[in-house]
């Protein structure tokens, strides 16, 4: 059976009132799992889809993947939360998991995974390289009103490549470490999960075997700086987007050493992990999950990208795909997304691994009602399958919630987002 969001209608609204209702309580545990409760409480229930999609130039077609389990256990909150044993907003129940931190070898990834439930990517602050100007401020204030818009995490993309050494031991400067710890207490004292992302690093996509060595050892120190921080706190993302000459079979290998190193300096963390082709769903197929017990994977979803991309500066030929509309009730836009984000689902399960969409966003160029029409349907894809998301972004160029000049946001799109 194909899942329609129309089938569940109201679960993301109280899903959304939930969450609004107990953010400010900035229990970000409860928060979670309050999603989930609003959804199992709408009669969400759950479905897969063996249904291929079509696919546009991003990437749109079949693959696979997982949906999110719940949890209960002694933090979990009292007679409000869901009950064990009620269904859950997934292709496959699950048992009752521990809380974070119960067992040795660290969290449980789909707990963890509910604090990611809401994220807003950082995009346009430390992903920025040290020659660019097009870096936003951002400070302990911005946080606060982030928190209070309803998000429960961020994800900080970081260019951590550009402050270390060029040559073994590829040491990286303390001034980026500073900044981080910075953006990490901010969304600490705010009730915010952080995600360390390693973003920007081209290099390595470009020319994998000469740059291998860096990023282990990047991680190596950035796992080590890290290690004692709360793991319901902060997670590592290891590479976003791998792409070209990083390819599956060269990727595969490399991530499961990366996470080896993760793991000499900190056992405990969760780790985000993604496919090759700019962490497309449909890359995932060729994803050979690293073995360990602590992970979340991610993918990033654009499609149909001459819609989300229209415009793009910074890519050629994309004033080409200006007007470029997005009407699910005319095509079958909508249905190839559904379909997507089933397959997905339907990989993930089968490996048991939780999902975040880490980026989905669309740039300012696109007509204004389709694009709160796009954003609110993939959103609400990844809602009806339980994977967490990340929208990209809070103050980039043409994409940002946030309004650089006025600093007030766009309530339209986080309307979109979360109603209510
Ligand atoms: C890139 C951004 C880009 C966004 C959407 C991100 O991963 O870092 O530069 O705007 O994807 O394409």
């Amino acid at each position: 059976m194909l899942f329609n969001r129309r089938n569940c209608p109201l679960a993301a609204a109280e899903a959304a009132a939930s969450l609004d209702a107990v953010s400010r309580g900035r229990n970000v545990r409860f928060i979670g799992i309050a999603v989930l409760a609003a959804l199992v409480a709408g009669g969400c229930g759950a479905a897969t889809s063996t249904t291929p999609a079509g696919s546009d130039e991003a990437g749109g077609g079949t693959t696979a993947a997982q949906a999110a389990a719940a949890t209960t256990g002694p933090e979990a909150p009292p007679t409000s939360a869901a009950p064990t044993s009620q269904p859950l907003p997934t292709s496959q129940t699950t048992t009752a998991v521990p809380v974070a931190d119960a067992a040795d070898s660290g969290p449980d990834p789909f707990e963890v995974n509910l604090l990611l439930a809401r994220t807003l990517n950082l995009g346009a602050t430390l992903e920025v390289a040290k020659d660019e100007t097009w870096a936003q401020d951002i400070g302990p204030a911005d946080f606060v009103a982030i928190a209070q818009q309803g998000f429960t995490a961020v994800r900080i993309p970081i260019r951590f490549s550009d402050w270390a050494q060029s040559e073994p031991p590829y040491v990286l400067d303390e001034e980026i470490f500073l900044r981080v710890d910075a953006a990490l207490e901010a969304a600490r004292s705010n009730g915010l999960t952080a995600i360390i992302d390693l973003h920007n690093y081209e290099e390595m996509s470009q020319n994998p075997e000469a740059h291998r060595a860096r990023l282990i050892a990047m991680w190596r120190q950035i796992a080590n700086r890290y290690r004692d921080s709360p793991t319901d706190e902060v997670v590592y993302e290891l590479l976003n987007e791998p792409n070209s000459a990083l390819t599956s079979q060269l990727w595969n290998p490399i991530l499961a050493e990366l996470v080896d190193a993760v793991r000499g300096e900190d056992p405990r963390r969760t780790i985000i992990v993604g496919p090759t082709d700019w962490n497309d769903n449909l890359a995932l197929s060729e994803l050979i999950l690293p073995d360990d017990n602590n992970l979340i994977v991610t993918f990033h979803y654009y499609s149909p990208f001459r819609f989300t991309h229209q415009g793009a500066s910074w890519i050629a030929g994309s004033d080409a795909w200006l007007g470029t509309r997005f009407n699910p009730e005319l095509n079958d836009a909508g249905a190839i997304i559904d379909a997507e984000f089933a397959d997905v689902a339907q990989w993930a399960d089968q490996q048991s691994v939780p999902v975040f969409l880490g980026e989905f966003g669309v740039l300012e160029f696109a007509d204004p009602a389709d694009r709160l029409a796009w954003v609110r349907w993939v959103r609400e894809a990844a809602d009806q399958h339980g994977f967490s998301w990340g929208y990209w972004d809070w103050a980039s160029p043409g994409m940002g919630l946030r309004n650089n000049e006025t600093n007030s946001w766009d309530l339209e799109a986080m309307n979109a987002l979360m109603p209510g």
